[in-house]
């Protein structure tokens, strides 16, 4: 970008997350501050290839730091394989006629793994593109945390305080599946926050007689309930082993789950759309039980021990951002302006430590930041005696 930029668009893409108005609002104000033109696509990419826009002026922008949700809407839509009535089509260049149209400079995309990749695509066909890194899972690679994540450890943590009290009233075991996709960010943190005593992770297949003897021993020593946080991505060590096997890429904005990689496998080389719920031959359900079902099925079965389950899915979307969220939006939604001021873009604006620093879109794009084995937060699960599934 060699000119001073006049106008800047600005799109939400992939799931929602609390904070996504307030870096709407980070990026908008300072723009304004600095006289540049605000456009807000609708709808993540399709609003780009549809050309659904609305400007964005101090006063829309204006009381929206606290509000959950997108005001821009959003979706999983990538410009290159968009379902167009039916017919999936490589709409790239409309998407970059409707942004010469706009006359937009710069785009900011805020979003996932998905949105880093479908925005570097379009850096390279010659769209400048800055990028935020948004998600409760916390998976965004090449920044430290993504905004979302502070607000949904929140949420997770208070379910988990929760059901501590009703587990203990009852002596039950209680099974709390948290989101996270296929990393084990937000399970770990909210079950070491909110005193979890197993937490199953997708990064540590588990073996569920290990999770069973856990919860007997804490029994036998008088602790008579147990909570058990297992992330939606958690898997057995036999799944794990499968999984290795049959590893296969998905270019999606969040690429399957291992559960549900088989399941999607299996509707394509069926050729006709089967619904996911309908029963294989064998008469098995396609889809796989949901994770805290099946781990509260069998450590009732081992432990003989009444076992509940509670899944706290969208909630941990839903609401307004933390205060820890609000502050992160407002520093990378200004930062992502100033870049652009600065004449740069094809970077994501990242957390570094203290600071906010710009990584290339290309070192991002295609990558996923799991929790990685010698990760301190797991040792220290582990040194207050929670069972990390082995
Ligand atoms: O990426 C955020 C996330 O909430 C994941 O944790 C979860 O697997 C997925 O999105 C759910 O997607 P959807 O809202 O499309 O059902």
């Amino acid at each position: 970008m060699a000119k001073t930029p006049k106008c800047i668009g600005i799109l939400t893409s992939g799931g929602d997350c609390p904070g996504l108005n307030a870096a709407i609002r980070g990026v908008a104000k300072a723009a304004l501050h600095h006289g540049i033109r605000v456009v807000g696509i609708q709808d993540g990419f399709r609003g780009l290839v549809e050309n659904r826009t609305v400007a964005l002026d101090a006063r829309t922008v204006s009381g929206i730091l606290t509000l959950g949700g997108t005001l821009l809407g959003t979706s999983r839509d990538k410009p290159h394989k968009m379902d167009m009535g039916g017919k999936i089509m490589d709409m790239t260049d409309v998407a970059l006629a409707n942004a010469q149209k706009l006359q937009i400079d710069c785009l900011v995309a805020l979003g996932g793994n998905g949105t880093q990749k479908n925005s570097l695509r379009l850096a390279k066909q010659g769209l400048p593109v800055v990028t935020l890194p948004k998600t409760i899972d916390n998976d965004v690679w090449g920044t430290d945390i993504s905004f979302g994540f502070d607000t949904a450890l929140g949420i997770a943590t208070e379910a988990i305080d929760r059901l501590h009290t009703t587990a203990t009233s009852h002596h039950r075991i209680i099974v709390c599946e948290i989101m996270g996709h296929s990393a084990g960010w937000l399970a770990l943190g909210s079950g070491i926050a909110g005193g979890a005593d197993a937490i199953l992770i997708p990064e540590i297949p588990y073996r569920i007689e290990a999770v069973a003897e856990h919860l007997e021993q804490r029994r036998r020593t008088g602790r008579r309930f147990s909570i058990i946080a297992v992330a939606e991505g958690a898997l057995s060590e036999e799944e794990a082993a499968a999984r290795r096997e049959s590893a296969e890429e998905e270019d999606s904005d969040d690429p399957p789950m291992p559960a549900l990689a088989k399941v999607k496998k299996k509707k394509k080389k069926g050729g006709e759309e089967e619904s996911l719920w309908t029963s294989t031959e064998e008469g098995r359900p396609l889809v796989h039980e949901p994770m805290a079902s099946r781990i509260a099925r069998e450590v009732q079965q081992l432990t003989g021990v009444e076992a509940r389950v509670t899944s706290l899915g969208h909630v941990q979307r839903g609401g307004g951002p933390s205060a820890a969220d609000r502050l992160l939006c407002t520093r990378l939604g200004t930062a992502a302006t100033e870049m652009i001021l600065d004449g740069g873009s094809d970077c994501m604006m990242a957390v570094k430590g203290t600071e906010i620093v710009p990584v290339p879109l290309k070192e991002t794009a295609g990558k996923t930041k799991t929790v990685p084995a010698d990760h301190e937060w797991i040792r220290t699960a582990q040194l207050v005696e929670t069972c990390m599934g082995r």
